[in-house]
Order: C-alpha cells, then sequence, then structure tokens
C-alpha cells in the first residue's frame, strides 16, 4: 500500500525560487553599481521541440531575476564553422556575461568545437574542457548547473556525503562526469555506471546515494535499491517522467527528488547564479 511519503521529497522546486531570489538581488547590486544590466545568450541550433521550451525557460527566469536575455537561433543545417564563429562574436562582445549553447546540437556539428568556442569566463553554463578540469581537480568554476544543483540539493537536506557511497548512472559531460567528481571532492567514494556496466543493479544497491542520470523513462527499479537510499533523478524524459520508478522506489528511499520539480528547477537556478556571479566578475563588482 502507498503510504504517504510527502516528508522523503526533497523540494527542489522551493530551494530554487529562494536561489532565485537571491540571484535578483544580486543583479540589482551588479546594476546599482556599473549601470550595466548582466546579460545571457541563448544559442539554440534547429528546432527541437523540448530544446525550444528550455531556452524559452531560461530566458523566462533570466527576465525574472532582472538580467536581459539574448535569443540566438541558428538553422538545422548551421555549419560548425558558423556556429563557431557566432559563439565567439559572443564572446567578444562586452555586453554579454554569460553563453549557453542549449543541447544537444545537431549532430552534423561538431558540439566539442562549439562548446570549446565559449571563453570560460562566459562558461556559465560549464560545458567547456578548461571548466571540466577545474571541477575535477576542485577548483572554483562555473560548475555544470545540474551537478552543481544536484550538490546544493543534497547539502540543502544535510545528506552526508562524506565517507558514504555513491552511485552515479550516466557519464555524459555536463551530468554523469563531472557529479561523479564533485562527489569525490566530497570524499564520497564513488562507482559510476554506464551502458557497459555489468549487473547494474548489484552495485545499485550498494549505494547510500544514487543519481540517475541515464535518460530513459522509469529505469531504476525498486527491487535494485536499498532501504534508506537517497535517490537523485536528473533524468526528464518525455511527459515529465524521470529515470526512477518514483512510486515503487519512494517505498524504500529515504528521500527523493519528484519529476518534476526536484533537479530541474535546480539546474536553472544555478545557471540563472552563475550567470549573475559571471556578470559581477567581468564588471569588477564585489558582491
Ligand atoms: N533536469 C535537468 O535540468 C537536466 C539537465 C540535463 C539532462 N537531464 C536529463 O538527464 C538525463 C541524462 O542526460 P545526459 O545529457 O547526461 O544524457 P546522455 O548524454 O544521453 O548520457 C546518458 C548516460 O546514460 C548511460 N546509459 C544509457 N543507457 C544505459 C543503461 N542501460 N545502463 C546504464 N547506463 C546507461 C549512457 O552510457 P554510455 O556513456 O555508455 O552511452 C550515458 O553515459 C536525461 O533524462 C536528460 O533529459 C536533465
Amino acid at each position: 500500500m502507498l503510504g504517504n511519503h510527502a516528508h522523503k521529497h526533497m523540494d527542489g522546486a522551493a530551494l530554487a525560487k529562494r536561489l532565485l531570489e537571491n540571484a535578483a538581488r544580486k543583479v540589482e547590486q551588479i546594476k546599482h553599481a556599473s549601470n550595466v544590466t548582466p546579460a545571457l545568450a541563448t544559442v539554440l541550433v534547429g528546432d527541437d521541440p523540448a530544446s525550444i521550451v528550455y531556452t524559452r525557460m531560461k530566458r523566462k527566469r533570466c527576465t525574472d531575476a532582472g538580467m536581459r536575455p539574448v535569443r540566438i537561433e541558428l538553422p538545422r543545417d548551421t555549419s560548425t564553422e558558423h556556429l563557431v564563429s557566432e559563439i565567439r562574436k559572443l564572446g567578444a562582445d562586452p555586453a554579454i556575461h554569460g553563453i549557453l549553447l542549449q543541447h544537444p546540437v545537431p549532430s552534423p556539428i561538431d558540439k566539442r568545437a562549439a562548446f570549446e568556442a565559449i571563453p570560460p569566463e562566459k562558461d556559465v553554463d560549464g560545458v567547456t574542457s578548461a571548466t571540466l578540469g577545474r571541477v575535477v581537480l576542485g577548483m572554483d568554476a562555473f560548475t555544470p548547473c545540474t551537478p552543481a544543483g544536484i550538490m546544493r540539493l543534497l547539502e540543502e537536506y544535510k545528506i552526508p556525503i562524506d565517507g558514504v557511497h555513491a552511485v552515479v548512472i550516466g557519464r555524459s559531460p555536463i551530468l554523469g562526469r563531472p557529479m561523479a567528481s564533485l562527489l569525490i571532492n566530497a570524499h564520497a567514494t564513488v562507482t559510476l555506471c554506464h551502458s557497459r556496466t555489468r549487473d547494474l543493479p548489484a552495485i545499485v544497491r550498494q549505494a547510500d546515494i544514487l543519481i540517475a542520470a541515464v535518460g530513459k523513462p522509469r529505469f531504476v527499479q525498486a527491487d535494485w535499491v536499498s532501504e534508506g537510499v537517497v535517490v537523485i533523478d536528473a533524468g526528464y524524459n518525455e511527459g515529465n517522467i524521470g529515470d526512477v520508478d518514483f512510486d515503487a522506489v519512494i517505498e524504500r528511499a529515504s528521500h527523493i527528488t519528484p519529476v518534476p520539480g526536484g533537479v530541474g528547477p535546480m539546474t536553472i537556478a544555478t545557471l540563472i547564479n552563475q550567470t549573475a556571479t559571471a556578470a559581477a566578475q567581468q564588471l569588477n563588482v564585489v558582491l
């Protein structure tokens, strides 16, 4: 029988709201000190419906925080060269403080070349190799927004990380890989799983903290997890469905992020905060 498990929810939406209010205060300070409105450029290539929604939402949050969203839309058949040159232009423009290239970019484009064209000081989404290197080494950086948002959520709920076993499913450069690094830096013992991992359920069963970043709806099953596990579902599949079989897994979990309302809002709140910080740094405003 399903009980009332609301107390197990990690409310990313509520925390993100507070973080966005904080970002708006930072933006006010920046405007007051410099007379400049911080600006975030969102670059969308092609017409993937989910990407259109995500970039629109990011621009809306940008406006809500008092910043200026700059919308760049390029056709699906854009060449790598053209995209790189557009990103370089934004990189050189002093009125732009953060650059977000929405992924996935259409497959003929060399996405690594496009990401690398973002100057590190404007890499507010944390996608360049320079940023990932800094994250791995535990240096100050604009951390990839989803893993950074997850760490903030774990902190908010006072989840112990030091010495625990964290299992991350997924090794993408923007999510699983930096997630594993942040957890290692916080002294977890980390197992990073992916599509070639043998006997995934047996590894997941050993997790004190489980991060699902797979991109497969309701992939993680209740009989894979141990009693008391903390479950972070970074998945966002069509129809607002996560990577975890939420209704069954919540029975065993001590804490779990809902989808929607868990990791998603934290990702955007991190992006907006990092853009405000980037603007402050570029405008020499001490916050
Ligand atoms: N909430 C947010 O703000 C937010 C932001 C970004 C992404 N997401 C969501 O997070 C999920 C992951 O995104 P992503 O960009 O990291 O995806 P991705 O680049 O497609 O990576 C998926 C990862 O899952 C692994 N995987 C696939 N099938 C597997 C299996 N059967 N067993 C174990 N591992 C498997 C892949 O392994 P291989 O490396 O071996 O292929 C890969 O490392 C998606 O649902 C996405 O929508 C959410």
